[in-house]
C-alpha cells in the first residue's frame, strides 16, 4: 500500500496482510496444442490488512474478483504474484505440512448451503470431517462430543448429529457450514456471500449468530457480499473492489457516509432509500455501461469507461490506493484510502 492504513486503529495488530496480490487465469486457444493467448486478470494488485477480531467487508459487482481473493487467501488458488502474510509468514509460498498448519487457522464459509454440504454424509460426519485432516484437535473417541458441542454453539440441537443435510432448512444448513468452519478453532473465517442464498428473514438470524461467535471466539472475518446494507451492518471496515482492484477502503462510516471514489458513490446511489427526506438535496447517480472484460481492462483507472469525471490523466496514469493528498493529515472522514485522481466527497442519494 502506498500509504499507511489510516482507517483502522493503528494499535491493532494485523492478522493478515495482503500485498499486491495478483491472479491471472490463462486464456488458451487450440484443442491439441494449447497456446496461451491472453489472461483473465481476475485479481490485479490488491493490498489490504485484516485486523484481529474485526470484520472487513468486501463489496463489488459480479465478476470483480471477490471470490478469487477468497480462494487466494485460503491458498485454494495459487497466486500469480504478491504475498499474503499470516503472522508474518507468506502463505502463498507454503506447501505440504506448513500449509496444512496455516490452513487450520483460516477457514471458509461458502455461499450455497445447499451444494456445499455432501448430501450423503451425516451432519456429524460433515462437521467432523476437518478432524480427519487435523486429528490432534479431536482424538477419535472425543469426536462425537466435539461435534455435538459445535451443533450447540451454532444453535442446533446436538441430537441432530445423525441427520442428513436434506432434513434441514437453508438457514440451518448454513449453521452447519459455520459449525464446520469453527471445528478447528480458526482465527480467521473467510465468508463468501454466506447469506446470499437465504431468505431475508433467515439472513438476520445467521448474521446475528456470526456476530455472537465473533465475540465469543475473537474471530476475524473477511465478509464478501453483494448486499451493501448487510455489509454495513456486520463490517467494521469495508473495501470496494472494481475489476480486480481495490477502489476504496475505510471504516463503514467513511465508506457509506463519506465515499470519495466515484464507483463507491455510484454503488451507494443504487441502494434503495425509502425515506424521501433522506433523499432531499442529494444527487442520484445512475451507473451506465457494462463492466469491461477482465481479459482486456481499460488502461489507467479501470473505472474510467463508466466514470462521469474521467479526464485524460485517468487513461494514462493508474491511480494508487492512498489517502487523497487534499485530505492527508486532516481528521475529516474523507481521509481514507481511495484510488481516484479526483477523489472528493459527494452527497449521493439512493434509489427510491
Ligand atoms: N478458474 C477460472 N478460470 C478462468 N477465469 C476465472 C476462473 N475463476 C474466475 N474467473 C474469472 O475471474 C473473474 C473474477 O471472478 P470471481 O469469481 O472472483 O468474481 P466475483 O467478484 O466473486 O463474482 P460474483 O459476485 O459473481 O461471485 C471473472 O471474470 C471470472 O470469470
Ligand atoms: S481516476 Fe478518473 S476515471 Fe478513475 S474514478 Fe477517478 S475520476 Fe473517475
Ligand atoms: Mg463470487
Amino acid at each position: 500500500m502506498a500509504e499507511p492504513s489510516q482507517q483502522a486503529a493503528d494499535d491493532r495488530e494485523p492478522i493478515l496482510q495482503v500485498r499486491n496480490l495478483v491472479k491471472h487465469f490463462p486464456l488458451t486457444q487450440g484443442v491439441l496444442f494449447k497456446k496461451q493467448v491472453g489472461a483473465v486478470k481476475a485479481v490485479d494488485g490488491i493490498s489490504f490488512d485484516l485486523y484481529r477480531g474485526e470484520t472487513l467487508g468486501i463489496v463489488g459487482e459480479s465478476g470483480c474478483g471477490k471470490s478469487t481473493v477468497a480462494k487466494l487467501l485460503m491458498n485454494l488458488e495459487r497466486a500469480t504474484a504478491g504475498e499474503v502474510f499470516y503472522k508474518g509468514q507468506d502463505i502463498t509460498k507454503l506447501s505440504g505440512r506448513a500449509l496444512k498448519a496455516v490452513r487450520r487457522n483460516i477457514q471458509m464459509v461458502f455461499q450455497d448451503p445447499y451444494t456445499s454440504l455432501n448430501p450423503r454424509m451425516t451432519v456429524g460426519d460433515i462437521i467432523g470431517e476437518p478432524f480427519d485432516i487435523h486429528p490432534e484437535v479431536a482424538p477419535k473417541g472425543d469426536r462425537r462430543r466435539k461435534v455435538q458441542d459445535l451443533l450447540d454453539v451454532v444453535g442446533l440441537n446436538p441430537e441432530y448429529v445423525n441427520r442428513y443435510p436434506h432434513q434441514f432448512s437453508g438457514g440451518q444448513r448454513q449453521r452447519i457450514g459455520i459449525a464446520r468452519g469453527l471445528a478447528l478453532n480458526p482465527e480467521i473465517i473467510i465468508c463468501d456471500e454466506p447469506v446470499s442464498a437465504l431468505d431475508v428473514s433467515v439472513q438476520a438470524q445467521v448474521i446475528n449468530l456470526m456476530e455472537k461467535l465473533q465475540d465469543e471466539f475473537t474471530l476475524s472475518y473477511l465478509f464478501i457480499a453483494h448486499d451493501l446494507s448487510i455489509v454495513r451492518h456486520i463490517s467494521d471496515r469495508v473495501g470496494v473492489m472494481y475489476l480486480g482492484r481495490m477502489a476504496e477502503i475505510g471504516t463503514d462510516e467513511q465508506i457509506y457516509d463519506h465515499p470519495t471514489h466515484p464507483y463507491t458513490q455510484a454503488l451507494l446511489s443504487a441502494v434503495p432509500v425509502p425515506d424521501p427526506e433522506a433523499r432531499e438535496g442529494r444527487e442520484r447517480i445512475i451507473l451506465t455501461g457494462d463492466v469491461p472484460s477482465p481479459a482486456n481492462p481499460p488502461s489507467g483507472c479501470r473505472f474510467r469507461t463508466r466514470c462521469w469525471k474521467a479526464e485524460e490523466k485517468c487513461a494514462t496514469e493508474t491511480p494508487l490506493l492512498a489517502v487523497p493528498e487534499r485530505f492527508r493529515g486532516t481528521s475529516t472522514p474523507a481521509a481514507h484510502e481511495s484510488a481516484c485522481h479526483f477523489a472528493e466527497v459527494k452527497d449521493v442519494v439512493g434509489a427510491a
